[in-house]
C-alpha cells in the first residue's frame, strides 16, 4: 500500500500540523490510513485545519494515483502488542500485529494547550489564591463550586495563561467513563491501538488537568481516585505505570458541593461519592464578582465590542445585584449570572436596544420572572421607558422589535 516506506523518511519529524491532520484522521477514520485527495480536504474542513501540503508532496506518502497514506507515520511508533480484538482474528491470525501508538504520538510537545490571556480578564474572588496553588507545582486537588456563569472555569484558564501552564479541560457528563478520561483502545488499519485520554496526557506533561462541573459525573468518575491521591496510574491495557510529571494537579468545578441540588436548580447534578470529594484538598466557594468588578467586566466587554455607555454597563450589574440579593432571600427563583450580563452587553451591541437586548436574553426564564426582572430594570434605570417607546435614531429601527 505504501510505496516509498524506508526507515529514515518514516521517522521524519512530525510537528504540531502533523499531528493535528494524524488526529484529524484517526478521530474522523478510525479504520483506516488510506485517502483520496477529497476526502484529505473534508477530513481538514470538518476538523477545521490546514490542508496537509506535505502528504502531498512527500514521496512517502503516494500510495496510488490521486491517493495517500499516513500508514508510514502512525505505525512508527511500536509499543508492545495488546490482546487481539475477537473481530479482527483474521488479521491477528496471519502477522503478529504491531500497535501503532496513538497516544504517544498525540502527545507530543509541539502541542501547546497553554490557554491565551483574555485582555478584559478582571482577577476576584479565589484568584490570588488559586494562582499561588497552581504556581507552587505541589500536586493539591482543588474543588470550586458556585452558581452557573460566575467565571469559574474562565478563573482556572486565566490562571495557566499567565503562569503559561498547560490545562487539559474535560466537561463531564453522566457518560463520561474512564475510556473518555484515561483512553482507550482503537482499532486502526487492524491494528489495536491505545490511545491516551486527557487524564494521561495531563499526567506526563505536569499539566493542570480540569474536571469541569464533574458534579454532572456518574460513578465512573471513580476511576480517578488514585489519580486524585497523588499517585501513578496503571494503565491495565498496556501495562504501563505512568507517573505524574512534576507540577501535575487537578482543579474540578461545579455548581453544587457535589451532595446533588436540593432546589432542582441544577438538574443532572449527582451526589457524588464521599471517598471522591474527600481527595480534594480544598473546596473554594465562588460568589458572582463584586459590583465594582462586575462593572469593570461588563465595561471591558463593552470596549471590546466598541460600545462606549458605562452608564449602561452600571446599570445592568446594579440590577444584576438587585435580583442576586432577592435570589439569596429566596424572593426570586432566578439569577443573572455574569455571563448572562456578557450576553446582554453582544446582544446591545448589535441592537442598540437596552430592554430588546435585555429581554431577548432573558427569554430563556419562564413568562412571569422575564416580566418581573425586565420591570425591575425600568426601576434601575429610569432613563429607558418601559412601554418600549424606543426614541427613534436612525440605528434604531422602531419596526424591528417592541415590547
Ligand atoms: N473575571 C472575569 N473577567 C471577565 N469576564 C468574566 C469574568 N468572570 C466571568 N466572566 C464572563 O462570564 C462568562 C462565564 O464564565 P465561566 O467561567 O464560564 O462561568 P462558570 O464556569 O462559573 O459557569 C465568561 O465567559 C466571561 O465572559
Ligand atoms: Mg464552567
Amino acid at each position: 500500500m505504501v510505496k516509498n516506506n524506508s526507515k529514515s523518511e518514516v521517522n521524519m519529524n512530525l510537528n504540531a500540523n502533523h499531528y493535528r491532520f494524524l488526529d484529524a484522521c484517526s478521530e474522523q477514520f478510525p479504520n483506516q490510513v488510506e485517502f483520496s485527495k477529497s476526502t484529505v480536504r473534508k477530513i481538514c474542513d470538518t476538523a477545521g485545519i490546514p490542508f496537509p501540503s506535505w502528504l502531498i508532496r512527500k514521496p512517502q506518502f503516494k500510495a496510488g494515483y490521486g491517493t495517500y497514506s499516513i500508514e508510514s507515520v502512525v505505525s512508527s511508533n511500536y509499543c508492545e502488542p495488546v490482546a487481539p480484538v475477537v473481530q479482527n482474528v483474521q488479521t491477528v491470525e496471519s502477522v503478529p500485529v504491531p500497535v501503532a501508538n496513538i497516544g504517544m504520538n498525540v502527545l507530543d510537545e509541539n502541542i501547546s494547550v497553554i490557554p491565551s490571556i483574555m485582555d478584559n480578564y478582571v482577577p476576584f474572588g479565589h484568584f490570588k489564591d488559586l494562582k499561588s496553588i497552581l504556581k507552587s507545582g505541589v500536586f493539591f486537588p482543588v474543588f470550586i463550586t458556585g452558581l452557573s456563569g460566575n467565571g469559574k472555569t474562565l478563573m482556572v484558564e486565566q490562571i495557566c495563561a499567565k503562569l503559561k501552564k498547560e490545562l487539559f479541560r474535560v466537561n463531564i457528563t453522566i457518560e463520561t467513563d474512564e475510556d473518555d478520561l484515561i483512553g482507550s483502545n482503537t482499532l486502526i488499519n487492524g491494528n489495536i491501538v491505545f490511545k491516551e485520554g486527557p487524564v494521561l496526557k495531563a499526567m506526563r506533561k505536569g499539566a493542570v488537568l480540569l474536571l469541569d462541573e464533574v458534579d454532572l459525573a456518574s460513578n465512573k468518575i471513580m476511576c480517578l481516585q488514585s489519580i486524585l491521591e497523588g499517585g501513578g496510574y496503571l494503565i491495565k491495557k498496556t501495562g504501563e505505570f505512568v507517573k505524574p510529571a512534576d507540577g501535575f494537579t487537578v482543579v474540578a468545578t461545579a455548581n453544587t458541593k457535589g451532595k446533588g441540588s436540593e432546589d432542582g436548580r441544577f438538574i443532572g447534578t449527582n451526589i457524588l461519592n464521599e471517598a471522591f470529594l474527600e481527595r480534594f484538598a480544598i473546596c473554594l466557594e465562588q460568589e458572582y464578582p463584586p459590583v465594582t468588578t462586575e462593572k469593570k467586566i461588563v465595561k471591558g466587554d463593552f470596549a471590546i465590542l466598541g460600545v462606549n455607555d458605562d452608564v449602561f454597563a452600571e446599570k445592568l450589574v446594579d440590577w444584576a445585584d438587585v435580583i442576586r440579593k432577592s435570589f439569596y432571600e429566596g424572593a426570586v427563583d432566578e439569577v443573572v449570572s455574569t455571563r448572562r450580563l456578557v450576553h446582554i452587553a453582544k446582544a446591545y451591541s448589535m441592537f442598540n436596544d437596552k430592554l430588546k437586548s435585555i429581554e431577548v436574553c432573558l427569554a430563556r426564564f419562564d413568562e412571569d420572572t422575564k416580566a418581573s426582572f425586565l420591570d425591575l430594570y425600568t426601576k434601575v434605570d429610569e432613563g429607558v421607558n418601559p412601554l418600549g417607546d424606543e426614541i427613534e435614531t436612525e440605528e434604531n429601527d422602531k419596526d424591528d422589535f417592541t415590547i
